[in-house]
This record gives C-alpha cells, sequence and structure tokens, in this order.
C-alpha cells in the first residue's frame, strides 16, 4: 500500500494528507514533551487515549455550536479533520493559579482567580512560547481584532462547557491551552476550533483529594503518567473496559 504523505509532524501528534482535499489523519503519538521540548519521554498508551478524549471533547463542543476541526476517529491512534492552517498563538484559559501563572505572580497554586483569565503565548519552542497581547497579535498579523474577539468569546464557551462536564465526573478544570485555525470553504473563511483537547493540554485536579490527573505528573515526575490518562478517561466513560465495544458514557457523580 502506497505510504501516506506526511504533512508535519509535531511534539505529540503527525498529521498525513487525509483521503479527500481539505481533509488530514491526525495521528497521536505516544511522545511527551514538557517545557518546550527541554523534557522528553513517553507515555506508554497515551497517544490512544488522546484520540479518544479529544474526540469525546471536540464531539461534545460541536454539539453545543462551538465550530472545530474534527471530523471523525478512524482508528485507535488517528482522526479524521479538517485542513486548517494553523494560527500561531496558544490561548490559555485559566479559573485556579496553577503553572507558569504561579511563578509569575508568586500565587500559590489552588488559589481561585477572581475571574477566568485568557492569555495569548506565540506559539515557537525556540522562543519558549512567549507570551504576547493582542497588541502583538494584531501587529504581526497573526490576528485581527475582530478574529481575536471571536477567539476570545469560544474559548470563555468551551471553559464553561469543560469545566462542566469535568465537574460532573469530579475532575476541577484548572487551566487548558486551545489552539485556533483558519478554515476556508469556498471564499469564506471561519475560525474554528483545532488541534486536541487532552489531558496534555489540560490541568485537571480530582474534586476531593486536589490530586493531579493530567501532563503535570510527567512534568513534575509525579509517577503513575499513564494511570492519570486512564482516569480521566474512565471518568469520561470513553475507556472500554469489557474490550472494544464496552462505552457506556459518563459516569456522573452523584
Ligand atoms: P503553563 O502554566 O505552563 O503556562 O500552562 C498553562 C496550561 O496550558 C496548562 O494546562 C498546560 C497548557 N500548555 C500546553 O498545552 N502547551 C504549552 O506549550 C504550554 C506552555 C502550556
Amino acid at each position: 500500500m502506497a505510504r501516506r504523505r506526511q504533512i508535519y509532524e509535531g511534539k505529540a501528534k503527525v498529521l498525513f494528507e487525509g483521503p479527500e482535499p481539505g481533509t488530514l489523519v491526525q495521528y497521536f503519538k505516544d511522545d511527551a514533551t514538557a517545557f518546550n521540548n527541554k523534557k522528553k519521554g513517553v507515555i506508554t498508551g497515551k497517544g490512544v487515549i488522546n484520540n479518544r478524549i479529544s474526540e469525546y471533547l471536540m464531539t461534545r463542543l460541536g454539539e453545543i455550536g462551538v465550530p472545530t476541526h474534527f471530523v471523525r476517529r478512524l482508528n485507535m491512534r488517528e482522526q479524521l479533520v479538517r485542513e486548517v492552517e494553523i494560527i500561531p498563538v496558544e490561548i490559555v484559559v485559566r479559573n485556579i493559579a496553577a503553572g507558569t501563572f504561579s511563578q509569575r505572580f508568586g500565587m500559590a497554586e489552588g488559589t481561585q482567580l477572581p475571574r477566568s483569565i485568557v492569555e495569548y503565548y506565540y506559539k515557537s519552542d525556540e522562543l519558549g512560547d512567549p507570551m504576547v497581547s493582542e497588541e502583538h497579535v494584531t501587529a504581526f498579523g497573526w490576528a485581527t481584532t475582530q478574529d481575536l474577539d471571536d477567539i476570545m468569546s469560544m474559548a470563555l464557551r468551551v471553559n464553561d462547557f469543560l469545566t462542566g462536564l469535568f465537574l460532573g465526573v469530579g475532575l476541577r478544570l484548572i487551566d487548558f491551552k486551545l489552539e485556533f485555525g483558519r478554515l476556508w470553504q469556498n471564499d469564506e473563511m471561519r475560525i474554528v476550533l483545532a488541534d486536541e483537547i487532552s489531558p496534555d493540554c489540560c490541568r485537571l485536579w480530582d474534586t476531593k483529594t486536589n490530586e493531579k490527573l493530567d501532563k503535570d505528573r510527567f512534568r513534575r515526575d509525579l509517577g503513575q503518567v499513564e494511570e492519570a490518562y486512564q482516569e480521566v478517561a474512565r471518568r469520561l466513560g470513553i475507556l472500554p473496559e469489557g474490550g472494544p465495544g464496552d462505552v457506556k458514557g459518563p459516569k456522573t457523580l452523584q
């Protein structure tokens, strides 16, 4: 069989040419990096779980009217997505202080923020993803003020929805990172949610114990990394327990 053409290889995913024009196949690897590629490792089975979690969350978001690049999951590690032009800005939404926010403002991890805070970072490993303002984003032509208004309202909508969804399964959504892309259809451009949503790019803490169930277990060498990813999938009801097909849906806490 002819090898598919590889379009791009990132740190956690590979993009291949899709079966139809305007589509791509997004392949999820087990590779993990942190601190802009300075720390490298493998989280066995992560790709399979993130493919499922991202499918689940993108589908739920699509159902409430958030446009996404997701089309359908193809197999254990691959999903079909629409080809978009990625906007080189990472959108971070924070509800509770953690990570670089805690460092920057000297605020203890776990401190509730007065309201959700949205930050922009320029997507560049070489530069260490520097934080940027709307001024930089518009002056450098990465997005217009109108684009940023759309992105901001989608990001806050995603935050409200995911906060509730995760709370329902006993997880606090501390913060997360989103990426958006431009989707061209005929001569019209729409900004849609792209990339992935998974424990690689979210902080999720158990509501009762504050146990971290996300990539911080890898970043900070906390152990039980694979188990944490599995636990998130299990709580969302998307980890097949009795083999393929045994998917029951979210286990809502009583
Ligand atoms: P931070 O506290 O390290 O700035 O991260 C904030 C959130 O964004 C956290 O949930 C992890 C996520 N994130 C990524 O997914 N990719 C990145 O490159 C960075 C810097 C953060």
